[in-house]
């Protein structure tokens, strides 16, 4: 199935949300899909798109001390597998770049091995910082470097 991946538009994430759980799971991660990221951050934020519908995003920015953050990643559960986030990641690590990032960073929750396994493939180092999101909200932190 041909795909395209290009900047994403506020349509592509409703349209994704409109399917949430192909995307996460059972898990409601519709809070943290904050629109305006994508209206103010657009060129770092990622679609991939297929003729039946968005199979993946990323919603990401580049932060003032040159981090390239990813806020929200995910492919459809019938994408999963084929490379496509990591497809996803190359296209936000250029983009990021092209902004002055030096490094990458993201989160997720304590207990997310595919997102773990998924960053360490990519040549993230892992670890738990507690407290992360207020207390006893501990999460996983992914970082790596950005060569230049
Ligand atoms: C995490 C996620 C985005 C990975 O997307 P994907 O399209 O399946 O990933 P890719 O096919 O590009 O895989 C890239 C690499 O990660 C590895 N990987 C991905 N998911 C994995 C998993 N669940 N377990 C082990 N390894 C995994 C792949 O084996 C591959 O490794 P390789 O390139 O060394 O062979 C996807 O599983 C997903 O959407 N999960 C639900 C949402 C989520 O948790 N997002 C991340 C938190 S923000």
């Amino acid at each position: 199935m041909p795909l395209r991946i290009t900047h994403a538009e506020v349509a592509d994430i409703v349209q994704a949300l409109a399917d949430h759980q192909r995307y996460w799971g059972d898990r409601d991660l519709r809070a943290l899909h904050l629109l305006p990221l994508v209206h103010e951050f657009g060129s770092t934020c990622f679609a991939a798109r297929a003729d039946d519908g968005v199979l993946g995003y990323l919603i990401g920015f580049v932060t003032p001390d040159r981090t390239g953050y990813v806020h929200l990643v995910a492919t459809r559960d019938d994408a999963r597998g084929t490379g496509l986030g990591r497809r996803l990641y190359e296209a936000f690590t250029e983009a990021a770049r092209a902004q002055g990032a030096v490094r990458l960073k993201a989160i997720t929750a304590v207990g997310n091995e595919g997102s773990a396994a998924f960053h360490r493939s990519m040549g993230f180092d892992v670890s738990t910082v507690p407290d992360y999101n207020g207390p006893g909200q501990h999460r996983v932190v992914f970082t790596r470097g950005l060569p230049t």
